[in-house]
């Protein structure tokens, strides 16, 4: 044993050596393995050459040294910090060059083999992913070093093993040359995070193996032919099979689909071993310009998915893969692009199982070389071109077997050069059998399908009508948005607006939301930590919470959204009695399915059955008679609501779970009114009409009935959303910070008049932010039938408005409030632009339930269409629909809030009555809201009847 400090190989542009070839990733049926994941000994260092390798030595002592888990990030385990920067490289740019200040950690880990090890054959030794660089011994012996972070790398080590107290060491840099390479958007977490095993390699047994099965859907039949190394035989039970390795065999199957994800069980039995094999027969391929799976073109409704867990970070148990492969299976998401690496490999036999499209990610980003015009870029330096293919093999030689990766991808957002040809050359030539993919290469010369980030609604629509330009290639060419929806806080906006641009062009195979899961961290101090919030000296902020799901997985309205507008099934119809039923699958019919229908008075049902709905074919659509309305139905405004439900259970959801629905309105909503029968009375210090008093200097309403309301008046403000303010490169107007540099947010009221009237209580206001002239003329008219109070707000725009208003509507404090009840939108929050899911019904929460806790808050938990709301003791009915929102704290402290934990709630509780709000959209990354979506400043007038809620149960 030598002792060394050279640490060259960290700052090396090789992929390392010692190494095996790679390989697929299996659970042998016996040949055995040992998991080494647990608590192991640890020791960190301040640089990559601050200590010795004799802790490698047999017989160290370890003693004093602290404990980690493996797999995990010793930075969230209490030594060092995650650092979160989207592209800039938190070290000095000088490739391969990494900083003498390179957290180190020394991992320890003496381990016995079990007793039934065999004494006979070899043995492998996997890392299946460490972040970023490793150095490993077995027994004092150096057997190599590594980096591809998220790759497996596998050793022998069945010359050096021994039946006790084996000591293996590994020694981690977080910053490599490796680190170039893996400049992805996301926390910097170095580690041995994912599982480390040694696996006994009888003799005979197979090293490599290539299940190759097609589906020809002409004649029905699979072509299976699995080429292994070590010669075998392949026996499929379910297909009848029997054959030698290396021969194809033709019978009919069931086609694998993402729908429909058959899986035959079979052996890869060699001399040595039982490899269990589950074959999914299908074919992917280029035709007529489409990406086509068993001769049908997809469309996809998918997500791009980092791996996250809020306290493990990358670190992902079994279980958190399953639920994320339910989660989307249940949100009817049909795909994923796992942004932006291999992930776990068990998670691709989730999908393989559950049926999931999957473009698989070569684990490269060397985005950060952006900020110097790309040069040095290592995709355009052949210096690295080994390290680029030795990562294309990883990925490619270990999922190659799974059905459900259709598509590999290059990689992210590292520019151009020859080292992602040679890699599309690499790949090719191995696995035809797939597509490629890589967004940065816009000219379409290594990839099969033109992909792009974040393009906005109108050139979405013009690539698919052909007219985008583009090399001869890529014109010929499928269209995917590998990166839409920015799923920042709240929003995205647009997304039905995006699908259908997508069902109407051929040539538009759809798109992958940006992302699945917030990233952030489970930290004391915020409730969800994110960039800054560990002292790094370059972060991103709260950019890492830009997902679907909230950290702790539970979903936001933006996956309830998202989930309504790709659903499988258009329920549509005119109120005329009919249904257009359309069945939106690629390849089922919709004999899985069953339809119930319902019918609502005023938001309650009265009556209820099921409806016969025929197995339509993918494509096609039908007219569905719906029932006669129920002949108890009161009079009122009427909705059928029809649902597809899954008929029977499915592995990802019970029978019953709803797919997809549809709601018809069948009669118009009676708009509340209130006859001005009484008048204003001035008294001492207050003006009472009908059930209410107010100010007498003011004209501010102070109670109705028995429920005191205060600070009623006009609002415009919103606390900004992440879309709202949009991202510091976005070349278009970003409302959000033109709207707080007009004011918005401090608009004064200025008291023009109080005006008693025969019939009404009038108060002129104008409602202007200082320092500028625009303003919004602002008339309450209060009138009473002696029970009931009703506001009408006239709105008029003076001067010159070049923007939006966040919101139009008033506000106002209830001292006490906690049930809520409404019928309108719900159950959960909608926006101009993302209401889809938004079901008109009958409701109730509480004001807590009511808000969405977005990791940095902002603007949130509005109801849209409300027809009436009670809350504290206040029955609140609208003309037109209004937006309802209510909160312990005020839109200025809800504002003001970084993260969850500074939110803390008030004795009042504020509710909004909006008439009006600005749209979402996506201007985190993406475009900002439709034009049709935003809230133009233009003279409005709305009203409100106000009353004491019948039950005081509200209060
Ligand atoms: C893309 C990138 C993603 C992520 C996203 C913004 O440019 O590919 O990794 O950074 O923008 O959240």
């Amino acid at each position: 044993m030598t002792f060394r400090t050279a640490t060259e190989y960290v700052e090396n542009v090789s992929p390392g050596s010692g190494a095996l070839p790679p390989r697929p990733w299996y659970a042998s049926s016996d040949a055995k393995s040992l998991s080494l994941n647990g608590s192991w000994r640890f020791r960190l260092s301040d640089t990559a050459d601050a200590e010795d390798d004799s802790f490698a030595e047999e017989g160290y002592d370890a003693g004093g040294w602290a404990e980690v888990s493996v797999p995990g990030h010793w930075v969230l385990q209490g030594h060092g910090s995650p650092i979160y920067t989207n592209h800039l490289y938190p070290f000095p740019v000088d490739p391969p060059r990494v900083p003498t200040e390179n957290p180190t950690g020394d991992h320890l880990r003496v381990f016995d083999l079990p007793e039934d090890w065999p004494a006979d054959g070899g043995a492998v030794l996997r890392f299946d992913g460490v972040e970023s660089c490793a150095r490993v011994w077995l027994n004092g012996t150096d057997i190599g070093e590594f980096k591809g972070s998220r790759l497996p790398h596998e050793f022998a080590v069945g010359h050096l093993l021994k039946t006790v107290d084996n000591v293996l060491a590994v020694r981690v840099h977080q910053w490599s040359a490796g680190s170039y390479l893996e400049d992805q958007d996301q926390w910097w977490l170095p580690g041995i995070f994912r599982d480390v095993t040694l696996l006994h390699r009888p003799a005979g047994s197979t090293l490599d193996f290539f299940v190759h099965a097609s589906y020809d859907h002409v004649t029905g039949t699979g072509t299976l032919r699995v080429d292994s190394d070590v010669d075998g035989r392949v026996t499929v039970p379910g297909l009848g099979v029997d054959i030698a390795t290396g021969e194809p065999v033709t019978v009919p199957v069931e086609p694998w689909t993402a729908e429909r994800p058959t899986l035959y069980d079979g052996v890869l039995a060699t001399e040595g071993e039982r490899v269990p094999l589950h074959i999914g027969f299908r074919t992917v391929e280029l035709s007529d310009g489409l990406i086509k799976v068993n001769g049908r073109a997809v469309l996809f409704k998918g997500v791009n998915r980092h791996e996250w867990h809020p306290e493990r970070g990358r670190a992902l148990d079994l279980e958190t893969m399953r639920e994320d492969v339910l989660l989307m299976k249940r949100h009817n998401i049909n795909a994923v692009r796992t942004s932006h690496y291999p992930p776990h490999p068990a998670f691709l036999d989730l999908c393989d199982e559950l049926g999931l499209w999957v473009i698989d990610e070569c684990d490269l980003e060397t985005h950060g070389f952006t900020e110097q015009a790309w040069r040095d870029n290592p995709v355009d330096d052949d210096r690295w071109t080994p390290a680029l293919l030795d990562r294309a093999a990883r990925m490619v030689e270990r999922d190659k077997n799974h059905p459900s990766v259709i598509i590999w991808s290059l990689g992210n957002e590292a520019g151009t050069g020859r080292g992602l040809t040679a890699m599309a050359e690499w790949i090719r030539g191995r696995d035809s059998s797939r597509l490629l993919h890589y967004e940065g290469d816009l000219g379409c010369r290594d990839t099969d399908m033109y992909s792009r980030m974040y393009a906005d609604h109108a050139e979405v629509e013009r690539i698919g009508r052909g007219l985008d330009g583009g090399t001869h290639k890529r014109r010929e060419l499928p269209f995917i948005l590998c990166e839409y929806g920015h799923a920042m806080g709240n929003g995205p906006g647009g997304l039905v607006d995006y699908q259908r641009i997508f069902e109407s062009y051929d040539r538009l195979q759809g798109g992958f939301i940006w992302e699945w899961i917030d990233h952030g961290i489970q930290d004391e101090r915020y409730g969800y930590a994110y960039g800054g919030d560990f002292g790094e000296e370059l972060h991103d902020g709260n950019f890492v919470c830009d997902g679907l799901l909230f950290p702790d997985r539970q979903p936001s309205p933006g996956l309830v959204e998202y989930k309504k507008v790709i659903e499988p099934v258009a329920i549509e119809g005119d109120g005329d009695g009919t249904l257009r039923i359309t069945n939106k699958y690629d390849f089922a019919d919709l004999s899985a399915l069953a339809f119930t229908w319902s019918y609502q008075v005023d938001g309650e049902t009265v009556g209820s059955g099921d409806l016969t709905v025929p197995a339509l074919a993918p494509g096609e659509s039908a007219e569905v008679k719906l029932p006669e309305p129920p002949a108890t139905a009161p009079a009122g405004e009427a909705h059928w609501t029809v649902r597809a439900l899954l008929a029977a259970d499915t592995p990802w959801a019970p029978r019953d779970h709803v797919v997809a629905w549809g709601q018809v309105a069948v009669s118009a909503r009676q708009a509340p009114s209130v006859a001005a029968t009484d008048g204003p009375v001035l008294g001492d210090a207050l003006i009472t009409l009908g059930p209410a008093s107010f100010d007498a200097r003011t004209g501010a309403l102070r109670t109705v009935g028995g429920v005191d309301v205060t600070g009623l008046r006009l609002d415009v403000w919103r606390a900004t959303t992440d879309n709202d303010d949009g991202a510091a490169w976005q070349t278009d107007v970003r409302y959000g910070l033109l709207w707080r540099k007009l004011g918005l947010h401090r608009m004064r009221h200025r008291l023009d008049a109080v005006e008693l009237g025969d019939d009404a209580l009038t108060v002129r206001t104008r409602v202007a932010p200082a320092a500028w002239e625009i303003g919004l003329s602002t008339v309450y008219r209060w009138t009473s039938d002696g029970n009931r109070l009703q506001l009408t707000v006239s709105v008029t725009p003076d001067g010159d408005w070049t923007v939006p208003l966040p919101r139009l509507g008033i506000r106002f404090g209830l001292s006490a409030a906690d049930r809520v009840r409404w019928f309108g939108g719900g159950p959960g929050e909608a926006y101009p632009d993302s209401r889809m899911a938004s079901t008109v019904g009958r409701w109730q929460s509480t004001v807590d339930d009511l808000q969405t806790p977005y990791v940095r808050p902002q603007e949130n938990g509005a109801r849209a269409d409300v027809r009436w709301a009670e809350i504290g003791g206040l029955r609140i009915e609208g003309d037109p629909e209004f937006f309802f929102t209510a909160r312990r704290w005020t839109t200025e402290q809800l504002d003001a809030a970084a993260h969850r934990t500074d939110l803390s709630p008030g004795s009042a509780v504020w509710v909004n009555l909006d008439h009006g709000q600005h749209g979402l959209g996506s201007q985190s990354c993406g475009p900002g809201p439709l034009p049709q979506y935003h809230l133009a400043a233009e003279p409005a007038e709305f009203s409100f009847v106000l009353s004491e809620a019948p039950a005081s149960e509200t209060r």
